[in-house]
Order: structure tokens, then C-alpha cells, then sequence
């Protein structure tokens, strides 16, 4: 974890603040374009926001955060009690979101899913790379960053007001996509749905803040055995990996226990993971906090 103090937070658009997190002692840990950080709030929520500052800057964080109307706690707490001067730990940055090389690339973002976009597209046009946005929002009085795109990119950027223009013809930008152009999407879940349904498989990338809606067999119980402590922990049908380990006093650090951040990654030693996440387990690794397990038996690297 790292102490950060917050040191600016400026209204951007309706409903939406911009953060800036100063370190507090050191240099903040690096970070790529599409990383975010775990912010622990002082309610004890954990909340992820994609950084969109600059990566250079080693002693500052930038994030933004929309004020959902059915808030579970976070952005509500965010907009509501956090002023300057507030003290708040952040974690390093994951990506699980990387900017891969190519000569051209198609951005497109929904609302606040403009974050992660904003340094990837900074990265792609300073690697020399073409590069083009559609930004899609319901008025641009609640999309962040207009001004700061129209001003510094012009012509590359569209905006997408849909209340009256509707919503931008995926379809035809498939049609229109260059052969080496990659498609990077962030956003509500169904525009990424259709993003896609539309963009060839493996130059479509996109980032879920929420998981999209899966069919799982029912949970079955399973055993995990801790190996560096020997314990053996039951996981019944109706108890997540995490909450089941969480029960028996071993901590497993958790964000969105969604299967969509990555913090509650584990590694496992033996046995076969049944992996219900949504961002693909490395080899070797699994998801505490929605995954469970095919075999009778997991053993566990805690
Ligand atoms: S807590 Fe986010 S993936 Fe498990």
C-alpha cells in the first residue's frame, strides 16, 4: 500500500471529480496506460478507478470518479465526504488493460470509461502510431475531458452526444477498421458487448468495471489447503474462496470480489481452479474471490 494525500479535487463534468493523489513519502510505484489503482476509502470500502494522468509523473496519481446514482458506497463516499488535505492509501497499479504496439489504433469510450482511454491514447500518438477516438456520452455536459480533447487532439477525437446524435454505428467503424488497426474499449457493459460482437476477436480489447452476466454450473464445496500454513479450509457451496479463507483469519487482499480487478489473486500449487472471473487467470493463478474448484482439493500458496 502506498500513502497518498489528496491534493486536488476539481469538478470535470456533471457529476464527475477528478482526483489528484500526491505521494506522501517516495516516489508512487509506475504505472502503463489502462492500470488502476485500489483506492481504500476511509468507510473501509475498497473501490477501483484506471489512472489517466501522466505515468511520468512518479509523485501523483489522476483519477476520476462519476457519482453513480445506485452507489454502493464508494463514489457516493467520494463526492460527498473527501475533501484536500484527506489522507488515502492506494495500492500499486495492476493493468489488466495493456496498450499493445500497432500502427494504428480505433479508441472508443463510454462516459466515465474515458479514463484508461486518455493515457492510451497520449502513448499511441507519441509512439508515433494513428490513432482515433470516439467518445460517447448522453450530453457533453456529463463527459469529462472534452475541452482538454477537442484542444490538444482536434480531428482525431469524435464526440458522441446520444441524446442527439444516438449512438455511433459500430457496425460501419467495423467496416471502416484498417487491417493493423487494434480497438481499445472502455465503457458501459453494452457498449462494450457491442464493440465486441462487431471488432474482429484479437483486436478488440476492452475493460469491464462490471462483470458481464455468465451461466456457472451450481458451486460445489471444496477443500483448500493452505501450504505455507498447513491448514485446511472447507469451502462450502454458498461461501466464496475468499470469504471462506477471510472466515479462518487468513486475509486475502480484495477489491471488487467480482472477478473484474485482480486483487485477490492467488496462486495455486495443486489442483484444478475453476476459474468465474472475468479478466483470464494467468497459468498457476486464480481468483479468489468468485473462483472455486473442479477438483475435491486445492492447495494454495498462503
Ligand atoms: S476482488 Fe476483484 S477480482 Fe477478486
Amino acid at each position: 500500500m502506498q500513502p497518498t494525500i489528496l491534493d486536488h479535487v476539481d469538478r470535470v463534468a456533471r457529476d464527475v471529480v477528478s482526483l489528484v493523489l500526491r505521494a506522501e513519502r517516495g516516489p508512487l510505484a509506475p504505472w502503463e496506460p489502462g492500470a488502476h489503482i485500489d483506492l481504500i476509502l476511509p468507510n473501509w470500502l475498497t473501490r477501483q478507478y484506471s489512472l489517466c494522468g501522466e505515468p511520468d509523473d512518479r509523485e501523483r496519481y489522476r483519477i476520476a470518479v462519476r457519482h453513480e446514482r445506485l452507489s454502493r458506497g464508494g463514489s457516493d463516499y467520494i463526492h460527498r465526504f473527501l475533501r484536500r488535505g484527506h489522507p488515502i492509501e492506494v495500492s500499486a497499479p495492476r493493468n489488466n488493460f495493456p496498450l499493445r504496439p500497432a500502427p494504428e489504433f480505433l479508441f472508443l469510450a463510454g462516459g466515465i470509461g474515458i479514463t484508461p482511454i486518455l493515457p492510451m491514447l497520449r502513448a499511441a500518438i507519441a509512439a508515433g502510431a494513428v490513432a482515433t477516438l470516439v467518445y460517447v456520452g448522453r450530453s457533453l455536459a456529463t463527459m469529462p475531458f472534452t475541452a482538454q480533447l477537442r484542444a490538444t487532439y482536434g480531428g482525431r477525437v469524435r464526440l458522441v452526444a446520444t441524446e442527439h446524435e444516438g449512438r455511433p454505428d459500430f457496425t460501419a467503424l467495423a467496416a471502416e477498421l484498417p487491417p493493423r488497426a487494434l480497438v481499445y474499449c472502455c465503457g458501459p457493459s453494452a457498449m462494450l458487448d457491442a464493440a465486441e460482437a462487431v471488432f474482429p476477436a484479437g483486436r478488440v480489447h476492452v475493460e469491464r468495471f462490471r462483470p458481464p452476466v455468465k451461466d456457472f454450473g451450481p458451486p460445489r464445496a471444496f477443500e483448500a489447503v493452505c501450504a505455507r500454513s498447513g491448514r485446511t479450509i472447507q469451502v462450502p457451496p454458498g461461501e466464496t474462496l475468499l470469504g471462506a479463507l477471510g472466515h479462518a483469519g487468513i486475509a486475502v487482499p480484495s477489491g471488487c470480489r467480482e472477478g473484474v480487478c485482480g486483487s485477490c489473486e492467488i496462486t495455486v500449487v495443486e489442483g484444478e481452479p475453476e476459474h468465474r472471473d472475468h479478466l483470464g487467470a494467468p497459468p498457476g493463478r486464480m481468483y479468489s474471490c468468485v473462483s472455486r474448484a473442479c477438483s475435491p482439493r486445492l492447495v494454495l500458496d498462503l
